[in-house]
């Protein structure tokens, strides 16, 4: 089976449909995501919530999210595979950001990182690019600022905002990002930088007007006791199910 190449997703943008990628953090989810052919999976600091329980995406360590891309690698054959580089893992200095980004690479079998944010990170993305590892960028609501921005909210919405999206987004591509996610701006606002840039937006929680969509795997499977944010599609329910599943068993074996 062939691998799905950067390339290959740069030439998504020029599609009349939107493109579908996911998250996922394991042998088996990777399995599906791959048998479902979708292009491309994002083991992604989700995880630091989906799989450790960690209340943000700000305590997944580089140890962690290793251990999950390398799982991610073996379950998948085709789908492109990129790294989330978690908090602190880059924002330090190029060496770091070389050094994280190469072992999520060489050890974990990563085709790219993700870092969030824009112009403030232009430097390290330039870096990674000219040494070989190809970045998608994450701008818009950046989990990992969730204290700066005091909580989750919708970003851009007012001109400032929106400027400095618009400026994050095209330092990104200038630096060499092969796509960027936007999180959480307003659709008018991801349409525009989707129409200005020439290399692929995927969207979360910002409307239809992207090139692709992203979406985290428990989300869309119902898998979590938490309540969803309200841009999750959900297509089935697989906490309440499973809970039943085990709460079944425990009942046959005690009587
Ligand atoms: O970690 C993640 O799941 C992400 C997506 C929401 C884009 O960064």
């Amino acid at each position: 089976m062939k691998k799905i190449t950067i390339q290959h997703i740069k030439n998504l943008k020029s599609l009349k449909t939107s493109f579908p990628t996911i998250t996922a953090y394991d042998y088996m989810s990777a399995k599906i995501v791959d048998e479902a052919e979708i292009p491309l999976i994002l083991v992604g600091d989700s995880a630091s919530m989906m799989i450790y329980g960690y209340d943000t995406t700000i305590p997944i360590s580089m140890e962690e999210i290793l251990l999950l891309t390398k799982a991610v690698s073996r379950g998948s054959k085709r789908s492109l595979i990129v790294a989330d580089m978690p908090f602190l893992s880059y924002q330090p200095s190029i060496e770091e950001t070389i050094k994280n980004a190469g072992k999520l690479m060489k050890e974990g079998g990563a085709a790219a990182v993700k870092l969030e944010g824009g112009v403030r990170i232009k430097q390290n993305v330039y870096a990674l690019v000219e040494h070989g590892i190809p970045v998608l960028g994450h701008v818009g609501l950046t989990p990992q600022s969730y204290h700066q921005m005091s909580g989750y909210k919708v970003q851009g919405k007012n001109n400032q905002e929106a400027k400095q999206i618009i400026d994050d987004a095209c330092a990104l591509e200038e630096a060499g990002a092969f796509g960027i996610v936007l999180e959480c701006i307003p659709e008018a606002l991801a349409e525009k930088i989707t129409n200005t840039l020439t290399i692929p937006t995927i969207g979360i929680g910002s409307g239809k007007k992207c090139d692709g969509q992203i979406q985290v795997f428990h989300d869309i499977l119902g898998y979590s006791s938490d309540k969803p944010p309200g841009h999750a599609m959900q297509y089935d329910s697989l906490y309440s199910s499973v809970l039943k599943s085990v709460k079944k068993y425990k009942s046959d074996i005690e009587s």
